[in-house]
């Protein structure tokens, strides 16, 4: 048995100085004010976070957008938290949108978590691969600096091809792929999509995948994408691990867990999702058999 918490979308805000303040941050600045700051609180997310430490597990995987607008003091407080939730070797950590907010943000996530951002062979480069006993963890960075008001993440194809092959090199094992995009958008999300989820769904259907794990959309979602053979991929989606209440749709803070148990062809995944009540606690709120 082999246990993976998830969480994702931290969202963790310094306000900027006026001297950081180009005209992307200053848009954020504005709906950071006008609500999101009411919803992501840094005292929620540590609830959620000792909720985490609390239960039984091998392994976190934090799906992106621990921060808001890409700041080193954001960055430096997401690693105290990072480093609460365990060592390298135990936590997967990989960049959201708002990771890479701006340009010359690129290489920040790397400077600041990169001993959660590299794979077996030590690499620090998307994408990388873990091996922790029957599972391989397979890490991919959709972020990249976008025009104001957009809030997209694309793969490229150097990334989709290196995919192919990692899922390949791991068939046999219990295969693990993050991402901080949905592979799937709807229409009224089209400025937050993943702009190459078409060429992404085809590698996934050509190499298969035991399950999908993403954050962006800040509710808990599942969805079945196809594999090979007729076959489907679970694709699960993460609330916001710092929300204080539901808002606009998207669901109060939580965070879920996979119990994962098997062998090759006869897997086992079971989703536990947790979520915070009105009241504040964080409690188990639905058990699903994803395989
Ligand atoms: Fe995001």
């Amino acid at each position: 048995m082999f246990t993976l918490a998830h969480l994702s979308d931290w969202h963790l805000a310094s306000p900027p100085r006026p001297a950081d303040l180009a005209l992307k941050r200053a848009l954020g600045l504005i709906n950071w004010h006008r609500g999101r700051k009411y919803v992501h609180r840094p005292d929620v997310l540590e609830a959620t976070i000792r909720d985490v430490r609390s239960r039984a597990h091998d392994h976190v995987a934090v799906t992106g957008d621990l921060v808001n607008f890409s700041l080193p003091d954001e960055y430096l407080r997401a690693r105290v938290l990072v480093e609460t939730l365990g060592p390298p070797h135990d936590v997967t950590v990989i960049p959201g949108n708002h990771d890479i907010y701006v340009r010359g943000a690129e290489s920040s996530p790397l400077t600041f978590w990169g001993d959660y951002m590299r794979g077996d062979d030590g690499i620090a480069r998307f994408p990388f691969l873990r091996r922790r006993g029957d599972v391989a963890l397979i890490a991919l960075s959709t972020a990249l600096p976008t025009a104001p008001l957009l809030a997209t993440g694309q793969l490229g194809r150097r990334q989709l091809a290196a995919l192919s092959d990692m899922l390949q090199q791991t068939r046999g094992a219990f295969r693990i792929v993050l991402i901080h995009h949905p592979p799937l958008t709807p229409p009224a999300r089209h400025l937050r999509r993943l702009v190459d989820a078409a060429e992404f769904l085809a590698v996934l259907a050509r190499h298969g995948a035991e399950l999908l794990l993403h954050g962006h959309d800040h509710c808990c979602t599942v969805v079945r994408l196809d594999g090979p053979e007729r076959s489907s991929i679970p694709a699960v989606g993460v609330p916001s691990a710092s929300a204080r209440a539901r808002h606009h749709g998207e669901d109060a803070a939580g965070y879920n867990l996979f119990r994962i148990d098997g062998r090759p062809g006869a897997w086992r995944c079971e989703l536990i999702a947790h979520k915070r009540s009105t009241d504040g606690d964080i409690t188990e709120v639905e058990r699903q058999m994803l395989s």
